[in-house]
């Protein structure tokens, strides 16, 4: 069983955040969704300090092994997520973790308090791909506003605080580090890479809001290398993440230096990746290729 910030995990595979809705799914498959939930841990959609209508469609854009999104982080806000999504998300089997982003210290404070404070959460995500509006700067790219940031948060809770690193930076391992000064529990990553598709007919952006991130496969590769290196300048455990849709690919993960790993956009091509990836990481493992019966071919 693994452990992660002392909290005990059945299997290493959660979900990334904002790529498996549990309501919906709980609408959709009723209590068999309870009976036999794909991740060992559930990580909610990014939620903000106010409700968020997110971006006008088109939000989404296929490419070649993977796809952009420019979704817009659409929420309820704190208060309707406290109220309404986070009672349905408490009955869920599997530890809670809390995705909160804020575009100021102060309104981040808010946040990991009135999160924090409530029971069913196990560990709060800081989801540091937004600008301080202060600064300006987009905290997840500056070391210096990570640690500020880490600084003010963690003395309001003793859950642990994991910082979901942006991969759009030049040295990601160098947020890393900043993060771990500040106090951060862990890492995770990695987010999405920005990109840009265009309609080759009309010429215009495929997307709506001109950009957005790009995730599933193509991204792997670049995930391992920043999670290597991310792996390598911390004492913190990371959660590995990006184009992760098979217990291979997640052995792949580990190797690099993740605790954990997260599976997202996988799961909207098959919502049972999580047990899936999870079945067959037992089977890659050394460990568990050690406890397979030898094939007798004769
Ligand atoms: C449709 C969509 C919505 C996402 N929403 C969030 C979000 O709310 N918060 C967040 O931290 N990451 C969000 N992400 C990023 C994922 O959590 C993950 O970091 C990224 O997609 C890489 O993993 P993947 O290639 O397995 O999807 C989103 C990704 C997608 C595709």
């Amino acid at each position: 069983m693994p452990e992660f910030c002392g909290i005990s995990l059945a299997h290493p595979v959660i979900n990334a955040s904002g790529t498996f809705d549990a309501i919906a799914a709980r609408r959709v498959y009723g209590d068999a969704l309870l009976a036999d939930f794909p991740f060992s841990a559930f990580v909610s959609k990014t939620i903000t300090p106010e409700p968020r209508a997110g971006n006008a469609p088109r939000r989404i854009w296929e490419t070649p092994a993977g796809m952009i999104n420019s979704i817009g982080l659409p929420n309820k806000g704190l208060e309707g997520f406290l109220a309404e999504d986070l009672p349905q998300l408490a009955e869920l089997p599997v530890p809670l973790i809390v995705s909160v982003m804020a575009t100021g210290r102060p309104e981040f404070a808010r946040l990991v308090e009135a999160v924090a404070d409530r029971e069913e959460v196990a560990a709060i995500e800081l989801n540091v791909s937004c600008p301080n509006v202060h600064s300006g700067l987009i905290v997840g790219e500056a070391p210096a506003e990570t640690e500020a940031l880490l600084e003010a948060l963690r003395p309001l809770t003793a859950k642990p605080l994991i910082v979901k690193l942006t991969p759009n930076v030049a040295d990601p391992a160098a947020v890393a580090v900043a993060a771990e000064s500040g106090g951060a529990d862990a890492v995770s990553l990695i987010n999405t890479l920005k990109a840009s598709a265009f309609d080759p007919l009309s010429r215009e952006p495929a997307l709506a809001a001109g950009h957005g991130g790009l995730s599933g496969p193509a991204v792997r590769p670049v995930a391992l290398q920043q999670l290597r290196s991310v792996a390598a300048a911390i004492g913190l455990p990371a959660i590995g993440m990006g184009g992760i849709g098979s217990g291979a690919d997640a052995a792949e993960f580990i190797a690099a230096g993740a605790a954990l790993v997260a599976v997202g956009t996988e799961s909207f091509r098959d919502p049972r990746a999580g047990s899936r990836v999870a079945a067959e990481l037992d089977f890659t493992s050394p460990q568990g290729a050690a406890v397979q019966p030898a094939l007798d071919l004769d």
